[in-house]
Formats: C-alpha cells, sequence, structure tokens
C-alpha cells in the first residue's frame, strides 16, 4: 500500500471496464474500501450513503437488469446493438459492482445537498483506497439508466433512497499504460480573499 496521500489523490484514475482482465479484486481490498468509505464526513451525522456489492452471479443479473432497461427506454431510432453488447461483455471484464445509495434521512434540518455531499466524500474514499493498490482500478458510472424507477424497483430502494451511481471495480490488464489525468491549473479555481 502506498501512503502518500497527494501521490495517491494525483494518481487517482477513472479505469473503465474494458481495461479490466476479468481477474477478481480481493476480498479485504472491497471490504477496506466500504470500511474506508464509513469514515466520510457527515453533517449531523446522518451517514446518509448505503451501498449494494454485486459480484459473480448477481453482477451478471445486474448486468442483464441495466440491459433490459437500456432497450425499454431507448427509442428505436437511437436504440445502439454495441451498448446492449457492452453489458454483457463486462460480465467478463468487472470483478465488483458496488451501487452508490443516497439513504436521506427527512431531517427538515438537514438540506438533501449535504447528504449527497457526505455520499459523494464515501465514494472518494472507497476510490482512493483502490487507488492505494497499484494494478486494481474502478470508476464511477452514472447516465440516465440508474436513475429511472426500473432500476429502483430492482434495488428495492425505498421511498427516501436515491441511486447515485455505480462504482465498477476490476484486476487491471497488465498491459493497460496508467494515464497521467488532466485538470486545469488549481490557480485558475482559487481567489485568495485578503
Ligand atoms: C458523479 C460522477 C459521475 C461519473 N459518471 C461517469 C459516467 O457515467 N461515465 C464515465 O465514463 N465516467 C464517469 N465519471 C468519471 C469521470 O468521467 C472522470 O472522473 C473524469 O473523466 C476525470 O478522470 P479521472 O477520474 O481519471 O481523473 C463520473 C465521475 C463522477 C464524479
Amino acid at each position: 500500500m502506498n501512503n502518500n496521500i497527494s501521490e495517491i489523490i494525483k494518481n487517482r484514475r477513472s479505469v473503465f471496464t474494458n481495461q479490466f482482465s476479468g481477474e477478481k479484486v480481493p476480498e479485504e481490498i472491497i471490504e477496506e474500501m466500504l470500511e474506508n468509505a464509513n469514515w466520510a464526513p457527515t453533517h449531523m451525522h446522518t451517514e446518509p450513503w448505503r451501498f449494494q456489492v454485486f459480484e459473480n452471479q448477481s453482477a451478471d443479473r445486474l448486468m442483464d437488469e441495466l440491459a433490459r432497461i437500456y432497450k425499454l427506454r431507448t427509442p428505436v431510432e437511437s436504440f445502439s446493438q454495441a451498448k446492449m453488447d457492452k453489458y454483457q461483455l463486462r460480465k467478463n471484464q468487472i470483478s465488483h459492482a458496488i451501487v452508490i445509495i443516497l439513504h436521506k434521512s427527512l431531517r427538515p434540518d438537514l438540506p438533501e445537498i449535504e447528504e449527497v455531499a457526505a455520499t459523494a466524500a464515501a465514494v472518494q474514499n472507497l476510490w482512493l483506497t483502490l487507488a492505494s493498490y497499484p494494478g486494481y482500478g474502478g470508476y464511477w458510472s452514472t447516465g440516465h439508466l440508474v436513475y429511472t424507477d426500473e432500476f429502483r424497483q430492482f434495488l428495492k430502494l425505498h421511498e427516501n433512497q436515491l441511486c447515485m451511481g455505480i462504482f465498477y471495480i476490476g484486476k487491471i490488464k497488465t498491459d493497460t499504460p496508467h494515464t497521467p489525468g488532466k485538470r486545469d491549473d488549481w490557480n485558475n479555481k482559487v481567489t485568495w480573499i485578503l
């Protein structure tokens, strides 16, 4: 494990499913990711993050469901068979898929944006933990399908819950080069108030 936090933050990349070998990521890493996610900051201690972890057969069912919703929700003129095929291919690429769920506390004194922020911070903890292990990677996937009623039903979400996407995890193929990443200079986003 690499302990230099600035290095881990800057080297964390989105690694996509076509860069995964299909091999499993050790369960201890997945558990460490989820445990660290749970240490995210949380206003009023509502701890609004929830995760559903899919692997093996359940990950296959998740891909089948996304393909089904894609077909159902996509107008014929914009339907792409290649996109449909992607869900099938993913079955042989991913190790785990973690569905990110916002569990709203419904406290009238806590704006929803603060619970969204806390859940995003939990995802960053999860992602940085994974990024500290060379050879493993993942990315946060959203897209309109994750917000549909059909997907909500599949996940059995309660009224106060919202899906915020899927975090795909895999072992990176050995010939994959590390992408350097790209950001505009931080100085351009900061105003020092004197
Ligand atoms: C909330 C959120 C949703 C995202 N959804 C997608 C997505 O649906 N598809 C995708 O390719 N990347 C998605 N990403 C990843 C971004 O594309 C990626 O973080 C960005 O390109 C910067 O690359 P890096 O993560 O390697 O630094 C998402 C990132 C965030 C924070």
